[in-house]
C-alpha cells in the first residue's frame, strides 16, 4: 500500500546574515527528515522549542519551499513545485494546517464566515448557496454554534477561535492535516476538549494528522506513532506506547522524565539535561548534535555521526542506545 505522505531527506537550511552583509552560516532548521505517514494515521511530533517543528510543518503544506529532498503525497511529488505555484495544484485542497495561535491566523478584520468560507470560496470555487452549506456543515463539525459565525476574531474566546481554525480546515474535505501546536495557547480545560474534537474528527473523517506540539502527553492521547526531533534531525520514532514506555535516545528519555505525572511514577532511569544546546549553525558533520547535553556521550559522539538503528517500529539515531 503506498502512504498518503512520504518524506525523504528533507532539508531547510537558511542562510544567516550578520549585520545584513556576508552570510554567516547556514541554520539548519530540517535536516534530513524522512518519514512517512499512512491514510487515516496521526503522527505526533515533538521536541523542544527551535528543534524544527513549525519549520517542518510549513515545508510539508509548502508555505516554505525545501533546500533539497522529497514529499511525495499521494503518490505524486509535491516538493518540487514552487511554494508560490503550490496553490494551483489540485492536492492543494487535500493538505490543510491549523495554526498554533488562532488569533494571529485568523483575518481580524474576516468573521468566523468568511473565515471559514474563504478555502472553500478560493480552492474549491463554491458560491452562494452552496458555499454557505458547505460553511454551516463545517461549524456543525466542530461544534460552533450558527450565531458565532457573525463574530469577528475578537468577539470569540480562544477556544471558539480555535475552532473556527479547525472548521476551516476541514471544511474543504482535506485528506491531511497539519496541525502546529493547535491548543497550546488554550486552558487545560479547553484543551483536553479540543483534543477530544480532533480525535472524533479524525475517526470520522478518516483524517491524516501531524500533530506538532512540545507537550508528550497530548501528543500521547492523540497520536499512533511520534517524531522526536532535535535539532533538526528526528532523533527517535516509533509507535508512542513503545516510546513513552521504553525511549532509548537519551534526549526522548530526557523529554519524558521531564513530564510530571511520569516522573511521579519513578521511571527507571532519571535523566536531567545539563549543559547548552549547540549551536544550529553549520554544525560539525561527523559528531552527534545532542554530545553537548547528553549524559551517555562518549568520544565516538564527537568523532562520528550517530548511526540510525533500526529495531522493528523502532528508530534511534545514536550510538548508544538503551
Ligand atoms: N525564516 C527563518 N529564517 C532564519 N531562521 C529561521 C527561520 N524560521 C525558523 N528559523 C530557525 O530555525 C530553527 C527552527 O525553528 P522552528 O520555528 O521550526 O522551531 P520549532 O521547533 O517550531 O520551535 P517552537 O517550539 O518554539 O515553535 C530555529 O533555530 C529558528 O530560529
Ligand atoms: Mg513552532
Amino acid at each position: 500500500m503506498i502512504p498518503l505522505l512520504d518524506v525523504s531527506d528533507l532539508r531547510k537550511l537558511f542562510p544567516i546574515q550578520k549585520h545584513g552583509l556576508q552570510p554567516a552560516g547556514l541554520l539548519h532548521a530540517v535536516d534530513g527528515v524522512s518519514f512517512s505517514l499512512a491514510q487515516g494515521e496521526a503522527l505526533g511530533l515533538v521536541g523542544e522549542t527551535g528543534c524544527g517543528k513549525s519549520t517542518l510543518a510549513q515545508l510539508l503544506v509548502r508555505l516554505l519551499d525545501p533546500s533539497s529532498g522529497r514529499i511525495v503525497f499521494n503518490g505524486r511529488e509535491i516538493s518540487a513545485i514552487p511554494s508560490n505555484d503550490f496553490y494551483a495544484v489540485p492536492d492543494r485542497t487535500q493538505i490543510q494546517m491549523v495554526f498554533q495561535d488562532a488569533t494571529d491566523s485568523l483575518n481580524p478584520r474576516h468573521t468566523a464566515f468568511d473565515a471559514i468560507a474563504d478555502p472553500l470560496r478560493h480552492l474549491k470555487k463554491l458560491r452562494g448557496r452552496e458555499l454557505r452549506d458547505r460553511v454551516l456543515k463545517a461549524a456543525e463539525l466542530v461544534n460552533l454554534p450558527d450565531e458565532l459565525l457573525s463574530r469577528f476574531p475578537h468577539q470569540l474566546s480562544g477556544g471558539q477561535k480555535t475552532r473556527v481554525g479547525i472548521a476551516r480546515a476541514v471544511g474543504i474535505e482535506p485528506r491531511l492535516i497539519v496541525l502546529d501546536e493547535p491548543t497550546s495557547a488554550l486552558d487545560v480545560s479547553i484543551q483536553a476538549v479540543i483534543l477530544k474534537l480532533l480525535e472524533d474528527l479524525r475517526q470520522r473523517l478518516n483524517l491524516s494528522y501531524i500533530f506538532v506540539s512540545h507537550d508528550l502527553n497530548v501528543v500521547r492521547m492523540l497520536c499512533e506513532r511520534v517524531l522526536v526531533m532535535y535539532m533538526g534531525k528526528v532523533v527517535e520514532s516509533g509507535r508512542t506506547v513503545d516510546v513513552f514506555r521504553h525511549p532509548r535516545h537519551p534526549y526522548t528519555a530526557a523529554l519524558i522524565n521531564a513530564i510530571p505525572s511520569i516522573r511521579n511514577r519513578g521511571l527507571p532511569t532519571p535523566l536531567r539535561l545539563s549543559g547548552e544546546p549547540m549551536s544550529p549553525i553549520d554544525p560539525a558533520p561527523n559528531q552527534c548534535r545532542f554530545y553537548s547535553r547528553c549524559p551517555k556521550r562518549e568520544n565516538l559522539c564527537l568523532t562520528a555521526s550517530p548511526p540510525e538503528v533500526v529495531d522493528k517500529e523502532f528508530m534511534t539515531l545514536c550510538h548508544f542506545p538503551s
